[in-house]
């Protein structure tokens, strides 16, 4: 059984969380609380635990039998749907603070978060508030709009909390745009991520900013669509999604032997490793001497260039096999990109710009899809939102 957990903070809105409750009931979902005590002042958590038969959960620190609560709560769920989200709590989740066990249990959450923020017109009309929300959509957490209308302390505005049946039919939404994902069972999909390292000597390497980040993220979203996936990454400190084979490396030819032998099966490749372009040509196993008179001293370190993946796994593309790259450019990032889709002969290129906080390391990245006849122009998203669109098209050719 599908189960939405809903979670109720402390606005008069409150009082309508009851009905969201039974209306996400109607439609066959297991609903399950938990509530701000700021909410608890507004409806009783009996009254949740009456409705939704199982108990109402308010305080982390009061849950017999589970030590855990937020993590059990957060990992349990098939969607997290916070309604009324107060001002307080849209902030908190913008900020990252889990200091209670409804803002734990987001922080914690696996699954799809939902928002649906109630408050005052003033107050959600504020820049604050509105920037708290901006922050969220660009992470991939669905915000609904409020309603407009009268309010409970006698204004006028949007800020309501939308009907308990839209609300609900917008989570039935969300279920069937899932089920609706195309499968991507019994594909294989190599990805790879991270940086690689290129030793100078025992103590020294060259290497790059890379988080890993979006290599991460499409290997979390494609084997959420079923698929067998790869992952050979650089070191980073991310962990491997679950259910995605790791195959760690450390340097670009590790990289590139790991990528020659998943190729082979491989239905689609994806490199969005940030793979060193060069690499010392004979790296010392002790200690390279500071200095810069001698040879074998470091500044006479020589760099020879290091394999291109990307373009060896295109080289040798079969027909039906994908092929796609990320190109981080600085200027001219379509122009680059483009003559990247034709030099490495991949049916897609991601290009993005990098400098100026942009690129590595972010949460976020704003990227042109170039394919041979098109350049798709996205909107700045969360990582995890840009690997489920690269995925849709992937899933287009
Ligand atoms: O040529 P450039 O490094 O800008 O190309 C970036 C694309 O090529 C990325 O997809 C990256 O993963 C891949 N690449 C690679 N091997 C290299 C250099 C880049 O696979 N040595």
């Amino acid at each position: 059984m599908t189960t939405v957990l809903l979670g109720v903070s402390g606005g008069i809105a409150a009082y309508k969380a009851a009905e969201i409750v039974r209306a996400l009931q109607k439609r066959d979902y297991d609903v399950r609380v938990v509530m701000t005590s700021n909410a608890a002042q507004f409806v009783s958590p009996l009254t949740f635990a009456a409705l939704s038969h199982h108990e109402a959960l308010v305080d982390e620190f009061d849950c017999p039998g589970d030590p855990i609560p937020h993590i059990t709560l957060g990992q349990g769920c098939d969607l997290f749907l916070i309604a009324p989200a107060t001002a307080n709590v849209v902030a908190k989740l913008a900020a990252g603070i889990a200091d209670d066990l409804l803002t734990s249990t987001a922080l914690a959450c696996t699954a799809p978060v939902m928002v649906a923020p109630a408050m005052n017109v003033h107050m959600y009309e504020k820049a604050a508030v509105q920037e708290n929300l901006a922050t969220l959509r660009r992470r991939g957490i669905t915000v609904l709009d409020a309603a407009s209308g009268y309010q409970a302390c006698g204004d006028t505005g949007p800020g309501r909390l939308p009907e308990p049946e839209q609300i609900a039919a917008v989570v039935e939404e969300h279920f069937h745009r899932q089920d609706a994902l195309p499968s991507w069972t019994g594909k294989k999909v190599v990805i790879t991520a991270g940086p690689t390292v290129e030793p100078i000597d025992a103590v020294r390497f060259v290497s790059n900013y890379s988080s890993g980040k979006m290599g991460y993220a499409l290997a979390a979203e494609a084997a959420r669509r079923g698929a067998d996936v790869a992952l050979v990454s650089g070191p980073v400190t991310l962990k491997a999604p679950e259910g995605v084979q790791l195959v760690p490396v450390k340097t670009a030819r590790e990289m590139l032997a790991a990528c020659e032998e998943a190729f082979v099966a491989a239905d689609v490749f994806i490199a969005s490793a940030a793979v060193a372009d060069f690499r010392p040509e004979s790296p010392s196993d002790s200690k390279i001497k500071k200095g810069s008179s001698q040879e074998g001293q470091l500044s006479y370190v020589r760099l020879v260039e290091n394999p291109d993946i990307l373009a060896a796994m295109g080289a040798k593309k079969r027909p039906g096999q994908r092929v796609v790259g990320f190109a981080a450019e600085t200027d001219n990032v379509v122009g680059y990109g483009q003559q990247k889709l034709a030099s490495k002969h991949a049916d897609m290129i991601v290009a993005n710009q990098v400098g100026e906080n942009k690129g590595f390391g972010a949460d976020d990245n704003q990227a042109f899809l170039i394919t041979e006849n098109n350049v798709e122009e996205l909107p700045l998203m969360a990582k995890q939102q840009l690997a489920s669109v690269i995925l849709d098209r992937i899933e287009q050719f």
